[in-house]
């Protein structure tokens, strides 16, 4: 990124990452990685998404920045769950930094493309009923950071399955050769 691109990322992005609730997200698994740095991500791609279809530069990247904020895993509580856990983040965003509508809805609709997927795989989550309406971004914004966390998710997903396969790869190839050597 430029220098100014990255100042400006910074600018908006500032008081949010260096706030104590905020940093709680390191303490939480996702996607394999951290939440903490899932949202960094998610923010940077929406500020560039945002940048390249002139959005509201600030919103998208604050909504992006706080898509996913809320406190333990998915599993952990209902409210967390894959399709409660926007609203929780949205409410949780509100009353930490005080974001405005649009970026509340940007967060409240970021899950569209796991309901999507729903109606294509109907097997997965089927625990949680979702209607396609309620969750369709109503803004740029909104579309930018649904797809953003979709495009980070697989990425996230596919370093950490990639990175176990690896490891498991070198673990068996370790055992083989210590057994030979003790036969
Ligand atoms: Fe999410
Ligand atoms: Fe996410």
């Amino acid at each position: 990124m430029k220098k100014e691109l990255i100042s400006e990322y910074k600018q908006i992005t500032e008081k949010i990452i260096n706030n104590d609730k905020f940093q709680k997200t390191k303490e939480d698994l996702h996607h394999g990685s951290n939440k903490y740095e899932h949202l960094i991500r998610v923010s940077k791609c929406s500020f560039i998404l945002g940048k390249i279809f002139k959005a509201n530069i600030e919103s998208v990247t604050k909504a992006a920045l706080l898509h996913d904020f809320f406190f333990g895993s998915r599993k952990t509580k209902k409210e967390n769950s894959y399709l409660n856990h926007p609203k929780t983040a949205a409410k949780n965003a509100k009353t930490y930094f005080n974001i405005n509508k649009l970026e509340e809805d940007a967060i409240k609709s970021h899950m569209y493309h796991h309901v999507i997927i729903k109606k294509v795989l109907p097997f997965i989550n089927r625990n949680e009923k979702a209607k396609v309406k309620d969750y369709k971004p109503n803004s740029k914004e909104g579309w930018i950071v649904c797809i953003s966390d979709l495009i980070i998710s697989i990425v996230e997903t596919i370093r950490f399955e990639l990175t176990y396969i690896v490891k498991l790869s070198f673990l068996i190839i370790i055992s083989a050769i210590s057994l030979r050597h003790f036969n």
